[in-house]
């Protein structure tokens, strides 16, 4: 059974076996981080854009990890430059790693890595990651948009997370009308509380969402899918 852990913001961990994930590394300067970068022992640093939020401590953890980077090929290339192993990927496609696969969605948002987010880094995506069996969706930043429906339709989810934020992704009524289009079993609300700007509340979400369990975590917490 994978576990999952909740590192603040959209920073995810998923363990299973030998096998360590990080999603979106964003810790130092991340108000909820409940860990630091150094402190971070994993194979793989996925990467779903450019933005310093989420990017985060990303290459400073694969480099000295030696984890591989997956993320677009835009985004990827950039962090080999920065001198990180990297596995780049593109929408729609699928591959099989050692602890399981990796298919990246799209999302509708920025890219841009850099203080003013000027270096590009190709477009957002989400990632769906089958491990243990269990399938695993981390949208990234993103809109709501209806092929969220189809991504429910071809894949079984386990477990979603989903940005309430508002302002930067969508907020916690579009996400409600994104869990009921992913029909997964369980969703989680992320991306929100860490800046004043994004502060939702999660229990506003538990409210409205049927056909899913939702989770609510707190930074540091874990849930075993
Ligand atoms: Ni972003
Ligand atoms: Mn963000």
């Amino acid at each position: 059974m994978p576990q999952v852990r909740f590192l603040g913001h959209s920073c995810i961990t998923i363990t299973e076996g030998e096998h360590k994930l990080v999603i979106d590394p964003f810790l130092t300067d991340n108000p909820q981080a409940t860990v630091k970068a150094d402190e971070l022992d994993v194979n793989y640093v996925l990467i779903t854009h450019g933005h310093s939020d989420h990017v985060g401590d990303g290459i400073a953890i694969a480099k000295r990890t030696g984890a591989t980077v997956i993320a677009n090929f835009e985004l990827a290339n950039m962090c080999a430059k920065e001198g990180c192993n990297i596995h780049p990927m593109h929408i729609g496609g699928r591959f099989d790693f050692d602890f399981g696969s990796v298919k990246l969605t799209i999302a509708h948002h920025g890219g841009g890595y850099g203080e003013d987010a000027s270096r590009y880094t190709g477009p957002p995506v989400g990632f769906l990651v089958t491990i243990g069996g269990k399938v695993i969706y981390h949208p990234g930043d993103t809109g709501l948009f209806y092929d969220m429906k189809l991504i429910g339709d071809l894949h079984k989810i386990d477990l979603a997370f989903l940005p309430i934020g508002d302002n930067f992704t969508m907020g916690v009524d579009d996400a409600v009308k994104a869990a009921e289009f992913l029909q997964a079993k369980k969703v989680v609300p992320f991306h929100y509380g860490t800046w004043p700007i994004i502060d939702s509340k999660p229990e506003d979400f538990a409210a409205k969402v049927t056909g899913s369990e939702v989770v609510i975590l707190k930074p540091g917490d874990t849930l075993e899918v």
